[in-house]
């Protein structure tokens, strides 16, 4: 059975001492039978602390927001899958909308930055999502099902295993503007629709596909109870560890 996960996106947020006590906040905060998977995705600069921090418990997992396409060498800024998981990263965020849409990143090259967490072990959280003028010009099914094929049906049915998929409507993300859990979970049916149409019901119904875009402790539990959402991947209130770690209690 599918995993249910709640991933924070810290983005650009919190100093080193900040993320800190928040991860220590988060940890005291989690029930001890907690059954959900939880990630939490800090800056670089202190996902090794974060890392080591969560290594001592079996209750949270590191993550990055993004790596590099390159494997090594002259790419003055870039942080390699290699690196991220020699820092005890288990998952990397790619495909953020934000990313894609400051940094240019294209299916193709998210296709690269896949094979590399890939090689290096690190599971992926790939994020998917359409703007408002797409939703409302009726393009949205065709543009998500182009992120997630050009990007990841390059995948074998075995390493899909490694694949969560993150639906993001952008006109949701820090918006405060939530999709209705009818939009969120119509989107959720038809991606999954589209992974038993490449690798089959088995892989299709095993995959997690987290809902993100203004997830708050009041939304989650409408949200998460719908049969395709099976988490949230979670920006401005994962920065909360009350927020947060009531978001990870809402299945
Ligand atoms: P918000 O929860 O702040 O809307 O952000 C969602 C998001 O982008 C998570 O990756």
């Amino acid at each position: 059975m599918r995993k249910n996960i709640v991933a924070g996106n810290w983005k650009m947020n919190l100093n080193r001492t900040e993320g800190i006590a928040l991860v220590e906040d988060v940890l005291a905060k989690l029930p001890s039978d907690n059954n959900t998977h939880v990630v939490l995705a800090p800056s670089f600069v202190y996902l090794h602390k974060v890392a080591k921090m969560c290594a001592n418990t079996s209750k949270v997992v590191a993550a990055a927001q993004d790596c590099s396409a390159n494997k090594k060498g002259a790419f003055t800024g870039e942080v390699s899958a290699s690196m991220l998981a020699s820092c005890g990263a288990r998952y990397v965020v790619l495909g953020h909308s934000e990313k894609r849409a400051n940094f240019a990143e294209s299916n193709e090259i998210l296709k690269t930055k896949v094979g590399q967490a890939f090689r290096n072990d690190l599971k992926v959280i790939f994020c998917c999502g359409e703007s408002l003028s797409q939703r409302e010009s009726g393009v949205h099914f065709d543009w998500i099902k182009a992120q997630i094929s050009e990007s990841l049906f390059q995948l074998s049915s075995e390493e899909f295993k490694n694949i969560v998929v993150a639906y993001e409507p952008i006109w949701a993300i820090g918006t405060g503007v939530t999709a209705s859990t009818e939009q969120a979970q119509e989107i959720h049916a038809f991606i999954r629709n589209i992974l038993v149409g490449q690798y089959g019901e088995e892989v299709a119904e095993n995959t997690s596909i987290l809902y993100g875009g203004s997830c708050k402790p009041s939304n989650a539990k409408e949200l998460f109870a719908s049969q395709d959402i099976d988490g949230g991947l979670i920006g401005g209130a994962s920065l909360s560890s009350d927020d947060f770690v009531k978001i990870t209690q809402s299945f």
